[in-house]
Parts: structure tokens; C-alpha cells; sequence
């Protein structure tokens, strides 16, 4: 079976999973990270080398300050609990997007966690986290504006200020939640991924899912531009 080198999952439906039981929206990201759980746990057994999660968009500050709050100290909290558990598991985390606005107690967390698992290689866990596709463009070309403003630039050479380097390019992107769109996510690195959506809310994302997600992918002809004759 071939497996994707890079899986990257929008982790959608936390909220409808949490009305459809009468709780509070918040519940629903907590079984999420149970989920989060599974999803590593899946990537170490099939031997996935790279695992990106959007756990909080750009746009994700115009939600409710009490949900935003809720997320930020969950993700605190995961870190705390979870810092030597996965570092015993030789995983390599690193969280992409925009530090500015996020509190300086997380921040100082995300720079532990990823200075203390830097050496890992068994996967490369990447957490998006005030991130979006436009922002990580925008932030590469102006990059490149203070560096060398008159030098032409290849596609290779531009990707090079991707907030995703030296990762390689999304394979096998998943969406859950039943919604159909990229919702400003990895723009450049999704350029050739094989795109699944389910319908599972995310804290339904288990085990059965995952290998559905990953039977699917093993079925596509990935022709990147050629035709079958030439694979
Ligand atoms: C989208 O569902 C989910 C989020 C914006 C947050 C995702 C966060 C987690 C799964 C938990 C923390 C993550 C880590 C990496 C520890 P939604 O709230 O938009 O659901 P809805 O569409 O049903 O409202």
C-alpha cells in the first residue's frame, strides 16, 4: 500500500458534534484532541512522516472571545501534558503561522516544546496555529522584498519562505465536517494533494476513518500533470 509522505487535515465539526449532544460548542474540541491523539498515533503506525493540523485560523479571532480563550488554554494545557509523551515518541513539533498575536505564556510553551523535540525524526508533527495560506504567502514574499528585491525567483527558490519549509508538499489532504472548501489553508503546499472530504464530524474521526482516508488515496493515479502511459 502506498502511503502519503504528508497528510495535512483540516479538523472541522467540533462544534455541530457538541449541539447534536446538548453540550456546550467547547465540548467538542475537547473529544476533538482525543482525536488529535488518534490521528499521531495512526501516522506512527502507518509510518507517515509528516502530519500538519489546523487548530486555529486567522479568521478563527472573529468567533467568540470565551471559544477563543477556550482553545488557546486547551492547547496550553495539551502542550503541558503532552510535552514528554511525545518527545518519548521521537516526534518533532513545530507550530506555523503568526506568533504576534498569540499570549506570551503559550508562545513560550510552543518555543520549549519545539526546541526540546528539534532533533526528532520519527514524524514531523507541524500545529497551524494562527495561520492561514494567504497570511504564509504574503509573509514569504515580504520576506523576500527585505532579503533581495530585484532578483527574479524560481517556484523551488520561493517555497524556500514558506512558513512549511523544509517540509514537502501536502499528498493526502482531509477535511472533515461535511464542508467542501480549503478555508485559506496551505494554498501553496496543497497545489497537487489528493483532496478527501468526509463527512464525520471531527471528534467522529476514528481509526475506521483514518484507513478509509487512507484506502481512498491508495486508489488515486496521481499524474501530476502527465498522462497514465508515463507513470
Ligand atoms: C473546527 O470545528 C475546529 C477548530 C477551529 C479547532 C480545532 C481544535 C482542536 C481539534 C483541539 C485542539 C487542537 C490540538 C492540536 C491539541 P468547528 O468549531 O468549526 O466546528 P463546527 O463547524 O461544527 O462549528
Amino acid at each position: 500500500m502506498e502511503t502519503p509522505t504528508h497528510i495535512a487535515i483540516i479538523m472541522d465539526g467540533n462544534g455541530r458534534w457538541a449541539k447534536k449532544r446538548f453540550l456546550p460548542r467547547v465540548a467538542g474540541h475537547v473529544r476533538g484532541v482525543k482525536r488529535v491523539k488518534d490521528s499521531i498515533e495512526q501516522c506512527l503506525e502507518f509510518n507517515i512522516k509528516y502530519l500538519t493540523l489546523f487548530a486555529f485560523g486567522r479568521d478563527n479571532w472573529k468567533r467568540p472571545q470565551e471559544e477563543v480563550s477556550f482553545l488557546m488554554d486547551l492547547l496550553l494545557e495539551q502542550i503541558n501534558k503532552e510535552f514528554t509523551k511525545l518527545h518519548d515518541k521521537n516526534i518533532c513539533v513545530r507550530f506555523i503561522g503568526d506568533r504576534s498575536r498569540i499570549d506570551k505564556s503559550l508562545v513560550d510553551r510552543i518555543e520549549s516544546i519545539e526546541h526540546l523535540t528539534q532533533k526528532n525524526d520519527k514524524l514531523f508533527l507541524s500545529i497551524a496555529l494562527d495561520y492561514s495560506g494567504t497570511y504564509d504567502i504574503t509573509q514569504a514574499v515580504n520576506k523576500i522584498i527585505q532579503l533581495s528585491p530585484k532578483t527574479a525567483i524560481s517556484e523551488k527558490d520561493f517555497s524556500r519562505y514558506l512558513l512549511s519549509y523544509p517540509y514537502p508538499s501536502v499528498d493526502l489532504f482531509i477535511r472533515t465536517g461535511g464542508e467542501y472548501r480549503l478555508s485559506d489553508f496551505m494554498l501553496w503546499d496543497l497545489a497537487y494533494s489528493e483532496c478527501y472530504f468526509t463527512t464525520k464530524l471531527w471528534p467522529d474521526f476514528d481509526k475506521t476513518v483514518f484507513c478509509a482516508a487512507m484506502k481512498w488515496f491508495n486508489s488515486r493515479e496521481r499524474r501530476f500533470g502527465m498522462i497514465s502511459e508515463q507513470l
